[in-house]
C-alpha cells in the first residue's frame, strides 16, 4: 500500500526535479550563494531575484527583524485561523500568489503551464483557500491557462493580469467575470516584467485614470498588486481598488528595494480600514504569516514555496503545503494567546 506523502516528501521530490534551478533550501532567502541567484551580467532571471538579488534577500531579512512574544498562561483554546475573503470563508489567511510562466523559470520540462495552474488552483481549494493566477508572455485569451484552471474550480480563484494595454486587460477581466472569478487585478509593478520585455510584449506604467478605467470596467473586486509606497496605496484607493498587495514581486522587478514587510507598517498606518491590505514576499511558515498580520496585513500570499509544492507533487503537493501553513499559523496563534485573527496585533511582536 502506498504511504501518504508529507511535506518533506513533497520538497524532496521538488529538489530532485528542480536540480540546477532551485536548491529547495531550508531557508529560501535569495542570498548570493543560492543557485537561483546572481542575475547580474546578463544571466536570465529564472527563479531568483532581479540583479544582485538584494530585494529578494531583503524580503527574507525583514521577517528576521521580529520575534514572537510567548504568552502561555491562561484558559485553553484552539485557535480559529478562518478568514473572510470577499465573502468566501477560507481556512486560513494565506493564498497562493499569482505566479505564472513555468518556462520563464526553467520548469517547462517538469510541469506544463496547464498542470501548474491546475495544481495551484485545485490544491489551494482542497486546503480551503484560494489560488491566484498570474500572466506571462505566452498567455492570451485563447491560451488562458490560469482562467481555465479557475473555471475548472467553478470560479474559485483570482486572476491577476500584467499591466498590458488597457483593452487587453479589460478583455481578460471580462473573461474572468464570465467564469465567476472571486476577484481580478493587475500587478502594476509588472511594468518592468523581465519575461514580458524579453519577449517584446508591451507592458505599461498605469496612472490614476487608467486604474479607474480598469476598475469600473468590471463588476468584480479589483486588486492592485505591487504597492511599496504609501502614495501608491492612496492612489489605488482613490481609483476604487478593493485591495492592494504590498509586494516587491518577490524581488523580481527592481534591484535594491526594501523587503515588502519593511514597507507594510507605514502603508498600514495610513490605509488600514480604508482598503483591504494583503502582503507577499519571503513568507515561508505560519510564524512569518503571523508577523505580517501583526504588522497590518489582512492576509498573505505565497509564491516560490507553492511553485515547489506544485512541481513536487501537483495538486496534492499544494494542498499539503497549505495545510502546513495552517498548522504553523495555529501554533503561533496559540502560543501568542490569539484566539482568532482579530486578536493578532503588533503587541505580540518583539523587534530584534
Ligand atoms: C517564477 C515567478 C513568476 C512570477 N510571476 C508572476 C506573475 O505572473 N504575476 C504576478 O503578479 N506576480 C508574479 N510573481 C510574483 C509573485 O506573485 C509573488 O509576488 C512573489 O513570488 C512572492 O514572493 P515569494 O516568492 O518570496 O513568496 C512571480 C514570481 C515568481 C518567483
Amino acid at each position: 500500500m502506498m504511504t501518504k506523502m508529507n511535506l518533506v516528501d513533497v520538497r524532496n521530490e521538488a529538489r530532485k526535479k528542480l536540480m540546477g534551478i532551485c536548491g529547495v533550501y531550508k531557508d529560501c532567502d535569495g542570498s548570493p550563494m543560492r543557485i537561483c541567484q546572481g542575475q547580474s551580467y546578463g544571466k536570465p532571471l529564472k527563479f531568483g531575484g532581479i540583479g544582485s538579488g538584494t530585494s529578494f534577500h531583503n524580503n527574507f531579512l525583514a521577517f528576521r527583524k521580529y520575534n514572537l512574544k510567548m504568552k502561555v498562561i491562561g484558559d485553553h483554546f484552539e485557535p480559529d485561523t478562518s478568514y473572510d475573503f470577499f465573502g468566501k470563508k477560507l481556512s486560513l489567511p494565506v493564498m497562493a500568489a499569482s505566479v505564472a510562466g513555468v518556462n520563464s523559470f526553467g520548469g517547462e520540462s517538469l510541469i506544463s503551464e496547464k498542470e501548474f495552474c491546475r495544481s495551484v488552483v485545485l490544491g489551494s481549494k482542497a486546503a480551503g483557500t484560494v489560488g491566484w493566477r498570474g500572466d506571462s508572455y505566452n498567455y492570451s485569451l485563447e491560451n488562458a491557462f490560469g482562467i481555465d484552471a479557475i473555471a475548472e474550480a467553478n470560479g474559485w480563484g483570482v486572476k491577476i493580469v500584467k499591466p498590458r494595454d488597457q483593452e487587453s486587460i479589460m478583455k481578460f477581466f471580462k473573461k474572468a467575470e464570465q467564469i465567476g472569478c472571486i476577484a481580478v487585478g493587475t500587478d502594476v509593478d509588472g511594468c518592468e516584467s523581465f519575461a514580458m520585455s524579453a519577449h517584446n510584449i508591451p507592458v505599461f506604467r498605469k496612472n490614476l485614470d487608467d486604474l479607474k478605467e480598469l476598475i469600473t470596467s468590471t463588476k468584480l473586486p479589483v486588486i492592485i498588486k505591487g504597492i511599496m509606497f504609501v502614495e501608491d496605496a492612496e492612489l489605488a484607493y482613490q481609483a476604487g481598488a478593493a485591495a492592494i498587495v504590498v509586494s516587491n514581486h518577490g524581488g523580481r522587478v527592481l534591484d535594491h528595494t526594501p523587503g515588502s514587510l519593511d514597507a507594510l507598517p507605514g502603508i498600514a498606518s495610513k490605509m488600514k480600514g480604508k482598503i483591504k491590505i494583503l502582503l507577499d514576499g519571503g513568507i515561508r511558515t505560519g510564524y512569518d504569516v503571523i508577523k505580517a498580520l501583526a504588522l497590518g496585513a489582512e492576509a498573505v500570499l505565497i509564491g516560490r514555496d507553492i511553485v515547489r509544492a506544485a512541481v513536487g507533487a501537483g495538486i496534492e503537493g499544494v494542498r499539503i503545503h497549505m495545510e502546513y501553513l495552517q498548522k504553523t499559523l495555529a501554533k503561533a496563534m496559540k502560543m501568542t494567546n490569539c484566539k482568532d485573527l482579530s486578536e493578532v496585533k503588533s503587541g505580540i511582536l518583539v523587534k530584534t
